[in-house]
């Protein structure tokens, strides 16, 4: 068979780009993992009503302006479900999920994680505006997903 020049120098870019695309989805996929890249955290899925901190989920004042809230998803709710803190307040999320894939987002901050069965997930925030905060759960989740959501009030 024969080819003419350039389309041999064109399959070779074609084979060539393909080969890179394969070499990258292989290194993303299997080298570093899907997993969530803030955080690497495990936890044992079917543990977590025993493990600390998520044995008793809730608000841990830790300084004057700063928690920690340990907060467990499930279909389809979130422990704890209501949330107060003073304004100016820092929180730190630390969040995983009891079954499934679920969604931590509070509109209109930069507070948006996946919240991950077998993970433990982070973020942090301060809460200079007094208000109530929506969260609610950003990843389909079951048939009352649109029902999964809870408060946080900053006063
Ligand atoms: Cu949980 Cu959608």
């Amino acid at each position: 068979m024969h080819l003419h020049r350039y389309e041999k120098i064109w399959l070779m870019l074609g084979g060539g780009a393909l080969i890179l695309f394969i070499i990258i989805l292989g290194i993303n996929s299997f080298h570093m993992g899907m997993m969530p890249p803030s955080d690497m955290r495990v936890i044992d899925v079917t543990k977590v009503d025993q493990t600390p901190p998520f044995d008793k989920p809730g608000l841990k004042q830790i300084s004057e302006k700063e928690y920690d809230l340990n907060m467990t998803a499930f279909t389809f709710g979130y422990a704890p479900a209501n949330l107060e803190v003073p304004v100016g307040s820092t929180i730190n999320f630390h969040a995983t999920s009891k079954d499934v894939v679920h969604g931590l987002q509070i509109p209109g901050t930069d507070v948006n994680m996946m919240v991950l069965p077998g993970y433990i997930n982070s973020t942090t925030h301060t809460f200079d505006q007094p208000g109530e905060y929506l969260i609610l759960c950003n990843e389909y989740c079951g048939a009352a997903h649109e029902l999964m959501a809870t408060h946080l009030i900053v006063k």
